[in-house]
């Protein structure tokens, strides 16, 4: 079969590294891709939705996979499905649940699934009048797409109602702030868990975490995510059982009768708050760092989950995981998060160590390349070093011997991936 991914990061070269090891794959096209995916398969330069439509029955695609929010909440499944084609994400109006965070609070109320309490407002005078009554720190948050940038966990009332004038007056977001979101702070651990979804059924990965801050003990601002792991062992039964009875099912069921079944992967950002599964957000796309850690947990092969949820056929489609670990150590350029950096060549040594070249490999995200053919550090995470290992220590050990193979001026990483469940 021939498959397109749309996107250009980390976890797109991580979905065509798993397609690439599946027998039932001929060709991998990404759209516009890295300049590292020509490893894996082609680049191709299109962005237009119905030019991309055009290309996918031309060189008659078998699957279309998006990987970023952006062309979901834009409405690419729409114009794919119109055309007949078979893509894996849901439709726009589902999207919405990434796309609006007002939507998605909306409807987290709406179907009865826990989340923190909030108000929806577009006045500056109603957002005072609710963060007076609050309890510090405050979160606020912009109703739409920011990139990763739209929380402000304001630590007094002054800040909260600072972050709030910013938003509603334009100043901060854009359109995206003139609507904000005023919620509760919740102190527990926070997890990444992601369902597969067909429209019908669904599938649970086994749960990640992410590290969001750029430092090590959790310190300096948020990124996208600076390290994850995966299964992690802060999840039990217990709480697998919560969340798909409190949170995956209601919002399956709630989303079909509202007119809008999701198909795609529904990415549930959770906080666990006194062993209790609170719903932080929904995002409607695989987590990047924690899809280079599940595409290689994956047993069954890559194209059979991808297939099953966008035909409609996960009933019928057995997925399985490795009985192992995965750790993935984000390899960033020297401003990361701040602000760009300087191109950088990448230089990665020869793995001669067999146990580590079978137990890891580089999922390749802000690169280019140069008319040389030399490999750059152009974004602001470069890559993701992951690990395998039969247990967290020893995948996490593995990954980051994989970071000691890679150099580039300016290259940084958190040392502590995985300290959450390493602790002791
Ligand atoms: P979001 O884009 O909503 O996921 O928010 C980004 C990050 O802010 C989350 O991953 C959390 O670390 C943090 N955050 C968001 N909402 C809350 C909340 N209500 N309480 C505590 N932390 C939060
Ligand atoms: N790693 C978190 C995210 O992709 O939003």
């Amino acid at each position: 079969m021939k498959v397109l991914i749309i996107g250009s990061g980390g976890r797109e070269y991580s979905i065509g590294y798993a397609l690439k090891k599946d027998d039932n794959v001929d060709k991998i096209y990404f759209a516009p891709g890295n300049g590292a995916t020509p490893k894996l398969g082609e680049n191709i330069n299109i962005k237009d939705f119905n030019e991309l439509a055009n290309f996918a029955k031309e060189n008659e695609i078998n699957l279309t996979i998006v990987g970023p929010e952006d062309p979901l909440v834009n409405g690419i499944v729409d114009v794919f499905k119109e055309q007949g084609l078979t893509i894996f994400g849901p439709s726009k109006a589902a999207a919405q649940l990434e796309g609006s965070k007002v939507f998605m609070k909306n409807a987290l109320k709406k179907y009865d699934v826990p989340t923190a309490k909030y108000i929806e407002t577009t006045s500056l005078e109603e957002a005072k009048e609710f963060i007076s009554t609050m309890s510090e720190p405050i979160v606020v948050k912009a109703d739409g797409l920011c990139a990763g940038k739209g929380v402000i966990i304001a630590q007094s009332k002054d800040e909260a109602i600072e972050a709030a004038s910013g938003m509603l007056s334009g100043e901060s977001f854009g359109e995206a702030g003139t609507k904000i979101i005023i919620e509760e702070y919740l102190d527990g651990y926070e997890l990444s868990i992601f369902a597969v979804c067909d429209g019908k059924d669904y599938v649970v990965l086994p749960a990640a975490q992410d590290h969001k801050r750029v430092g090590d003990g959790d310190t300096g601002p948020n990124t996208g995510g600076m390290g994850a792991y995966a299964p992690t062992p802060l999840v039990n039964d217990e709480i697998y059982k919560k969340v798909r009875e409190r949170v995956i099912e209601p919002t399956l069921k709630g989303l079909e009768a509202d007119g809008m079944p999701y198909s795609g992967v529904l990415f549930i950002g959770i906080m666990v708050v006194d062993g209790e599964p609170i719903v932080l957000e929904y995002n409607v796309r695989f987590g990047d760092p924690e899809c280079e850690e599940l595409m290689v947990l994956l047993k069954t092969p890559a194209s059979e989950l991808f297939m099953g949820a966008a035909t409609g056929n996960l009933a019928n489609t057995n997925i399985e995981f490795e009985d192992k670990y995965a750790v993935g150590v984000v390899v960033a350029s020297k401003n990361y998060p701040y602000s760009s950096s300087e191109p950088a060549e990448i230089i990665i040594d020869e793995i001669v160590d067999e146990d580590l070249a079978k137990n890891s490999y580089i999922a390749y995200a802000g690169v280019s390349q140069d008319e040389d053919g030399k490999l750059l550090a152009t974004g602001g995470r470069v890559l993701v070093c992951v690990g395998l290992g039969s247990s967290i220590k020893e995948a996490r050990d593995r990954a980051y011997m994989l970071v000691g193979q890679v150099h580039f001026i300016g290259k940084k990483c958190r040392m502590d991936i995985a300290y959450q469940a390493l602790k002791d």
